[in-house]
């Protein structure tokens, strides 16, 4: 009888065994199903960015862009499980191999495409919308003067040109281009195309952008008449000279 009992009790173990295996190799399916999604989004983003990019195979193997995206996809898995240690030892590591430093705190979206990369650096709280561009030498960093959320914010379609820096944490809007070597350090609307060093925008949709803004607007008739007067002085100053020179004769 015991033995009997005993016996169902195990069936009854091992049943809720199984369904707790069953539904372990279910979650862990759907983790994988959403890795091989997202890396297969990662190299359709590069072949569709990068002429260069020849073949898939090319992608998976000889791009360091990709290689720094896996890397932090697995250093971000990490972070979110608060394994910060093991987090930051990915990263570094990808940062050794790839020459591209993405924190594992930072929040990337997909189709990301970091072209070259060497010297790219993301910092803890950035975050970066779907389908963006970065090229080497870009950094998505603080100023040093905030605290919490100290980097900025990309938008989708964000390209950021070699060596720009972005500085501060500040919203860079969808569709934007950040031209190289650009420092940016306040917010750039959508579809913006912002130069130089601190960043201006030149370009908005396409259209030129007026560099005049609603308060230091000039007055044309202040400045005729600014024209009009250094000319009067010119021709006193003439008026003067001729004078002096009659003077002269006269007196010989
Ligand atoms: C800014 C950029 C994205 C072009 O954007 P766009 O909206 O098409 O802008 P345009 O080319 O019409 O240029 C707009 C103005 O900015 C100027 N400009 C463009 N890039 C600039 C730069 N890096 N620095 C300073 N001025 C720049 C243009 O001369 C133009 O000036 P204008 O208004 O006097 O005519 C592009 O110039 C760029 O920098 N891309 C980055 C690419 C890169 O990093 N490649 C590296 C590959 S290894």
């Amino acid at each position: 009888m015991d033995y009997e009992k005993k016996l169902e009790e195990l069936g009854v173990k091992a049943v809720r065994a199984y369904d707790r295996f069953d539904d372990g190799l279910t979650v862990a399916a759907k983790k994988l199903r959403r890795l091989a999604m997202s890396v297969k989004d990662d190299v359709r983003a590069v072949r569709e960015r990068d002429p260069a990019a020849r073949s898939d195979a090319e992608v998976l193997l000889l791009y360091p862009g990709f290689h720094a995206l896996m890397a932090y996809r697995v250093s971000h898995a990490l972070h979110e499980k608060e394994h910060y240690f093991a987090a930051r030892a990915v990263s570094q590591a990808a940062r050794c191999v790839t020459g591209i430093e993405i924190h594992p705190g930072a929040t990337i979206g997909t189709g990301l495409v970091i072209d070259h990369g060497m010297g790219v650096v993301i910092g803890e709280t950035a975050e970066i919308g779907d389908n963006c561009t970065l090229y080497q030498g870009v950094t998505l960093g603080g100023t040093g003067k905030d605290v919490g959320k100290r980097h900025p914010t990309l938008g989708d379609n964000v390209l950021v040109g070699s060596g720009a820096k972005v500085l501060g944490p500040f919203k860079i809007g969808s569709g934007a281009k950040i031209a190289s070597n650009a420092v940016v350090l306040e917010e750039i609307p959508e579809n913006a195309t912002a130069v130089g060093i601190p960043a201006k925008v030149v370009r908005r949709k396409g259209q030129r952008v007026n560099d005049l803004d609603q308060i230091h607007i000039p007055d044309p008739v202040a400045a005729r008449m600014q024209q009009l007067e250094s000319r009067l002085a010119e021709l006193e100053a003439e008026l003067e000279k001729l004078k002096n020179n009659d003077n002269e004769t006269d007196g010989k």
